[in-house]
């Protein structure tokens, strides 16, 4: 490890973050009890721009009144080229109370959003006398996002979780697709006149983890739009869950289980990583530094290797 450690990210259970449009609360009951971790109530691109205002007030109103359990709750608020973003953090803050554990920032470009939000977000809270911070999560979800990711994810201590949003993000950059996430049909490598297709979103993604991990933030996948294919989404977070990703975005019930089953780790891995990590604490008591498992070298870096699967499956089970 470098002189400068890194952080660990908040040790909170992210394996799904479940979204509904803030203008649609006869939802909100079923969102509540559903087995997601993170709750995302949307005040942006689900809602018109002329329900806008009753969506701010139906969330203020289901934050209070809805048993939301030990859900980690988070309101998505407007980009800040909009003239609504201020509003959703002013009207949120002084009447939802503290029940609100996260604003959801989208669209963000630069580190000097963050400090934006953070400075109306740190006025009001001191003027209303909210106890406890509220904490951010950003969607990267354009070039300028990508290109600024590191000095994002530095930008406040306030910050626990970055998404990436394939649907702008793909908008932005002048992809070729109107997929939301997912394999896209014409990205492709062609051998021996065999199409086999090829990942247009794991350079977003692995930038997104490597800014994450390196200032302890929590690096999750966002939206498949086709709730309608199990194996798509499946394989998109198998990709995600591969890369350094700790959850994905549900944007339909059916979705929630997908995520919960690729995000927690299986049985058989926890009990690999365990023996493996038994297998080196017998080499390191024989003073070996590296050792043999089932035929292939387990060595001290396997150790973090293993113990990243074991943390994960602790925390859940805790
Ligand atoms: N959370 C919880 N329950 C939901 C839900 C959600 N996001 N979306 C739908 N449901 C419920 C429905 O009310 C219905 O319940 P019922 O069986 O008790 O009647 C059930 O799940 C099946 O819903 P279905 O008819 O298949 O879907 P729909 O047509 O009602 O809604 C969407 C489909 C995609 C419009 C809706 O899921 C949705 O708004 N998703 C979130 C969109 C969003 O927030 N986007 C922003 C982030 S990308
Ligand atoms: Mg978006």
């Amino acid at each position: 490890m470098s002189f400068r450690l890194q952080p660990a990210a908040p040790a909170r259970p992210n394996r799904c973050q479940l979204f509904g449009p803030g203008s649609r609360p006869a939802i909100f009951e079923k969102m509540a009890k559903s087995a997601a971790d993170v709750i995302n109530l949307d005040l942006e691109d689900s809602v018109s721009p002329d329900d806008k205002p009753a969506a701010r007030a139906n969330i203020i109103q289901a934050i209070g009144d809805i048993d939301w359990g030990d859900k980690w709750l988070s309101v998505r608020i407007n980009a800040l080229d909009t003239p609504y973003w201020y509003r959703d953090i002013v009207d949120l803050l002084e009447q939802s109370g503290d029940r609100l554990d996260q604003i959801m920032i989208p669209k963000v470009g630069c580190a000097a959003d963050l400090y934006a939000v953070d400075a109306l977000v740190t006025a009001v809270e001191r003027a209303c006398g909210r106890s406890r911070p509220i904490s951010f999560e950003v969607i990267i979800e354009s070039a300028a996002g990508l290109c600024h990711v590191e000095e994002i994810a530095a930008a406040s201590p306030r910050l626990q979780a970055m998404s990436l949003g394939a649907a702008d993000f793909a908008a932005s950059m002048g992809m070729a697709t109107t997929g939301i996430g997912g394999t896209q049909e014409n990205y492709y490598m062609l051998s021996g006149g065999t199409r086999t297709p090829a990942d247009p979103w794991h350079w977003a993604q692995a930038a997104i983890v490597a800014a994450c991990r390196t200032h302890g933030i929590l690096p999750v996948d966002g939206p498949f739009g086709d709730f309608s294919d199990d194996d798509g989404f499946r394989a998109q977070a198998y990709r995600s869950a591969t890369l350094g990703m700790v959850g994905k975005w549900a944007i339909h019930p059916k979705q929630i289980a997908l995520a919960n089953e690729v995000f927690t780790p299986s049985p058989e891995a926890v009990a690999e990583a365990r023996e493996i990590l038994e297998a080196m604490d017998r080499a390191k008591a024989e003073g070996a530094g590296a050792a043999v498992y089932k035929g292939r070298l387990v060595d001290i870096a396997s150790i973090r290797q293993a113990e990243v699967i074991v943390r994960m499956s602790d925390m859940f089970a805790g």
